[in-house]
C-alpha cells in the first residue's frame, strides 16, 4: 500500500495507545445473542445466506498442478470438483451427474484424462463440463445432450488463489473483496507458492473460533509466553471495510524485532512497513484470516462441521522460489504457529458448553473487539434480517465506521 496508509495506520497506533476510552460517540454495543452459536435454526439460515452465499477460498494452484488435475471440496454440505484446464483456468462444478446423481469422481485430489465420466453408468463431460457421450443413447426420447452439462459453481482466482461462490448471482470475487485486493499486491499473489497445508478439528460452532481471531484482547491472558511478549495490543488498529472484511494492525513492541522463524527467509521486496513491522491480519469475509507478512503468510480458512463442531485449515504460503520454499526453517515456523493456534483453541469447548448453557446470555463486546460486532451485521445481511427471528439478530450500529477508501 501507499505511503498514506503507512502514515495513517501509525498515527492511528499513537491515538490508540493514548486513548483513556472508546472515541466520542462509540456506540455500546448490544449483546450478540448465544442463540447464534446454537439454534439450529439460525444455522440452517447461516448455511443458506453465508456459506453457499460468499467468496470462499477454496485451493491454491499448486494443489492442482496439471490440466486435468483436480480436488473433491466439501466444505459447505455440497461436493465441488475443482479442476483445472489449460492456460491455469480452473473451474468448479457440482460433483452430480446430470442423470442419476451419480458422483463423476470419487478420490479426494487427481487428475483426470480431458474427461470426467460418471461411475454409475458412465455418462461422459468433458473438461468444460459438457455432457459430450451417453450409453444406449437409443433408449433415451428425445435428449438434449447440450441440456444436461454439469451444475457449475462460480469460480475465480486472484493470483494463485482459488475461491468459489455457490451463488450462481454473486459479483466477481474481486469487486466483492473491494479494499482488499489493493492491499493484496504489494504480496504478489501470482508468484506465491504453497509450502504446507493441515487441518485440524475444534469442538466449538464455527464462530467461536472464528471471533477470537477477530481481537487481540486475549492476548495478555492465552497467549502470555507467545504473542503477547512481542505485540503490544494497546496499539491495534482495526480498519472495518464494506462487505464485512477488515483488517487489524497490531504494533509490534519492538519494530525491529524479527520472528526467529523467518531469519534469512527471502522477502518479497514490494511489501510495504506496515506488514513487515508489525502484524497486519486481514479478513476476507467471512472466513479466512491471514497475517501477511514480507516473508509469507498463512491462510487460517475457519469451517462449520456441525452446530458444535467446526475445522480450521491452515495453508502456508512463500514467495516461489525453490530456496523459499523448502527453507528449513519452515518447520520451526510452522510449530510455533501451531502451538499459538493451541492456545486459541484451548478454551473453544468450554465455551461451546457455556453458549449452550443457562448460564450464557449473550456475546458482551467492548470497542476493541468490535469488529467481531462487524462481522456478525454483516452476516444479518447476507442472511437478509427478516429473515432471522428478532431474538437472534444484530442491530446494525457500525455503519457510519466503515471505511470505504
Ligand atoms: S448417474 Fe451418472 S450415468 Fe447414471
Ligand atoms: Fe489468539
Amino acid at each position: 500500500m501507499d505511503d498514506a496508509f503507512t502514515e495513517n495506520v501509525l498515527l492511528a497506533m499513537e491515538y490508540e495507545r493514548q486513548r483513556k476510552e472508546p472515541p466520542e460517540g462509540f456506540p455500546k454495543l448490544p449483546l450478540i445473542p448465544g442463540g447464534r452459536y446454537t439454534d439450529p435454526e439460525f444455522q440452517q439460515l447461516e448455511l443458506e445466506g453465508l456459506w453457499k452465499n460468499s467468496w470462499l477460498y477454496a485451493c491454491h494452484l499448486d494443489e492442482i498442478p496439471e490440466q486435468g488435475s483436480y480436488l473433491l471440496w466439501n466444505k459447505t454440505s455440497s461436493p465441488i470438483i475443482l479442476l483445472r484446464d489449460k492456460d491455469k483456468v480452473v473451474r468448479a462444478f457440482y460433483n452430480t451427474c446430470q442423470h442419476r446423481g451419480g458422483p463423476l469422481l470419487k478420490d479426494a485430489k487427481g487428475k483426470v484424462d480431458g474427461r470426467l465420466v460418471c461411475g454409475y453408468h458412465g455418462w461422459c463431460y468433458n473438461l468444460q463440463g459438457e455432457l459430450t457421450s451417453i450409453r444406449d443413447k437409443r433408449d433415451f426420447v428425445d435428449l438434449d445432450l447440450s441440456s444436461r452439462s454439469l451444475t457449475t459453481v462460480k469460480c475465480e482466482r486472484i493470483g494463485n488463489w482459488v475461491f468459489i461462490n455457490e451463488n450462481p448471482l454473486a459479483e466477481p470475487l474481486i469487486d466483492h473483496l473491494q479494499l482488499i485486493p489493493a492491499h493484496l499486491q504489494q504480496f504478489q499473489p501470482d508468484n506465491i507458492r504453497l509450502v504446507h497445508s493441515k487441518s485440524y478439528d475444534v469442538d466449538c460452532n464455527v464462530k467461536i473460533l472464528l471471533d477470537a481471531f477477530f481481537e487481540v484482547y486475549h492476548l495478555s491472558s492465552i497467549h502470555q509466553n507467545t504473542v503477547d511478549r512481542f505485540l503490544d495490543h494497546r496499539g491495534t488498529v482495526i480498519k472495518l471495510w464494506p462487505n464485512g472484511h477488515s483488517t487489524m494492525i497490531t504494533p509490534n513492541r519492538n519494530p525491529e524485532w524479527v520472528d526467529p522463524g523467518t531469519v534469512n527467509m527471502a522477502e518479497i521486496a514490494t511489501v510495504t512497513e506496515i506488514p513487515t513491522k508489525h502484524n497486519m491480519s486481514l479478513n476476507f469475509y467471512p472466513n479466512l484470516v491471514s497475517p501477511m507478512t514480507n516473508t509469507g503468510m498463512p491462510f487460517l480458512t475457519f469451517w462449520p462441521v456441525s452446530i458444535n463442531t467446526m475445522q480450521v485449515d491452515c495453508h502456508w504460503f512463500a514467495p516461489a522460489g525453490e530456496e523459499n520454499e523448502s527453507h528449513p526453517l519452515w518447520e520451526t515456523r510452522i510449530e510455533n504457529f501451531e502451538r499459538i493456534l493451541y492456545e486459541d483453541t484451548q478454551f473453544a469447548p468450554q465455551i461451546q458448553e457455556s453458549v449452550e448453557s443457562p448460564g450464557f446470555e449473550g456475546v458482551t463486546l467492548n470497542y476493541q473487539e468490535r469488529r467481531i460486532y462487524h462481522w456478525h451485521e454483516e452476516l444479518d445481511r447476507r442472511i437478509g434480517i427478516e429473515r432471522i427471528p428478532e431474538h437472534l439478530r444484530v442491530a446494525p450500529l457500525l455503519e457510519s465506521y466503515i471505511e470505504k477508501t
